[in-house]
């Protein structure tokens, strides 16, 4: 999920159990064929988060297809096809949801990335652009024949946005019409919805909001699907997510062992030593490497992810609020010791609001769906 699912989220919900198949950001083929820094980070991947697909964007056949080389040459284990992104910025670009628009276009996409590459070719779909074109059964079939291995449905339309509800009949009868795999996508924000649309036919779910809110909900499917009580989840655990969450970030563009990222190819900065292929140049690119303030670049994560994870606990609003009034790093871990590390003798304590600002989160969001 764009802006969401990084490398480092991505292994930690891994870690709590349940997790099957993981999927990035959405990628621009644009910028991945053009070696565009600010791109390439939504690539990359660690051996832990495997198996892995990495997803791209974009509606030439021809771009779509050298970007499908590259994931492959990064060594993902699927790359998928974003055609259900409903954002102007990205569907007035013929890419995304607009494709659905374009059947035969969206097909050869399809076909010129599954002769470019071996990796299996997949495609994320939306029901249609509107109720008008609630098109994705017949653009499964078509998306089959050009040689796609799997097929993912949300079922609202492009107009839709969020509004209304998943049609899990439309993802049915996806699944009906075709021979591949087909995996549903749309308001399974329980264990027990996941478990129950397991249940319904389809290869497999994909929960998107559902493990923002709580990482540990494929866990607690996995578990009711085997017949056993899912484990409880505690403010503590809940706490300690976000700082194993924060110490990765810490982590994150600054060094590693060899071998531990996979990193796509930067074109843009041929001196940067992050890259496997620059072996001339000994100082590393910082562009490529670090943001110019980490500790910034991690506040606005977690202000990203405290939007969703907040959702749903007492006193959530509040803590939202104080997750975004927070300045610096340090007062943003004083704000979740503080709320979810309480004792008997002190309950949950948040810091005065007076200098609230309001949160900048919608902001960031609004880029994205
Ligand atoms: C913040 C956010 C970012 C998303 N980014 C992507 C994306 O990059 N690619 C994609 O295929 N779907 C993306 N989605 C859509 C989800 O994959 C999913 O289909 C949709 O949210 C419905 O499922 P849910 O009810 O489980 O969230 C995004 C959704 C959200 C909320």
């Amino acid at each position: 999920m764009a802006g969401m699912t990084d490398t480092a989220f991505r292994r930690l919900v891994k870690r709590h159990g349940g997790c099957g198949l993981v999927v990035t950001e959405m990628v621009s083929s644009e910028g991945l064929v053009r070696g565009i820094d600010r791109t390439l980070e939504f690539a990359e991947y660690t051996e832990e988060e495997r198996p892995i697909a990495i997803q791209i964007f974009g509606g030439d056949p021809e771009k779509m297809a050298a970007a499908a080389q590259i994931v492959e040459g990064m060594g993902a284990d699927i790359v998928d096809v974003n055609m259900g992104c409903p954002v102007p910025k990205i569907a007035s670009h013929n890419a995304g949801c607009s494709l659905m628009r374009e059947p035969e276009h969206a097909a050869g996409v399809i076909a010129a990335m599954v002769k470019a590459v071996k990796i299996p070719v997949t495609v994320k779909m939306r029901a249609g652009w509107n109720d008008a074109e609630r098109n994705a059964p017949a653009l499964a079939k078509m998306v089959e024949e050009a040689g796609a291995s799997a097929i993912a449905v949300h079922g609202r339309t492009a107009a839709q946005s969020y509004s209304g509800s998943a049609d899990w009949d439309l993802v049915s009868e996806v699944a009906d019409g075709v021979t591949i795999p087909v995996f549903g996508s749309g308001d399974c924000v329980e264990p027990e919805q996941v478990v129950a649309r397991l249940r319904s036919g389809v290869a497999g779910v994909l929960v998107g909001r559902g493990v923002l809110r709580n990482p540990w909900i494929l866990a607690q499917a996995e578990e009711l699907a085997a017949g056993r009580t899912p484990r409880a989840v505690s403010l503590e655990d809940r706490g300690r997510f976000l700082f194993d969450y924060i110490e990765l970030l810490q982590h994150e563009r600054v060094r590693d062992p060899e071998g531990f990222r996979h990193l796509a190819p930067c074109t843009a900065h041929p001196a940067c030593t992050a890259h496997p292929a620059c072996t001339a140049h000994p100082a590393p690119c910082t562009l490529h490497s670090a943001p110019s303030s980490h500790d910034k670049w991690i506040v606005n994560k977690i202000r990203a992810l405290g939007s969703w994870y907040t959702k749903g606990l007492e006193n959530g609003s509040r803590l939202r609020t104080a997750i975004n009034s927070a300045g610096a790093l340090s007062e943003l871990q004083d704000v979740v010791a503080g709320f979810f590390f309480a004792t008997d003798n002190q309950p949950n304590e948040l810091p005065d609001m007076a200098h609230e600002r309001s949160p900048d989160t919608s902001r960031q969001m609004s880029r994205y769906f």
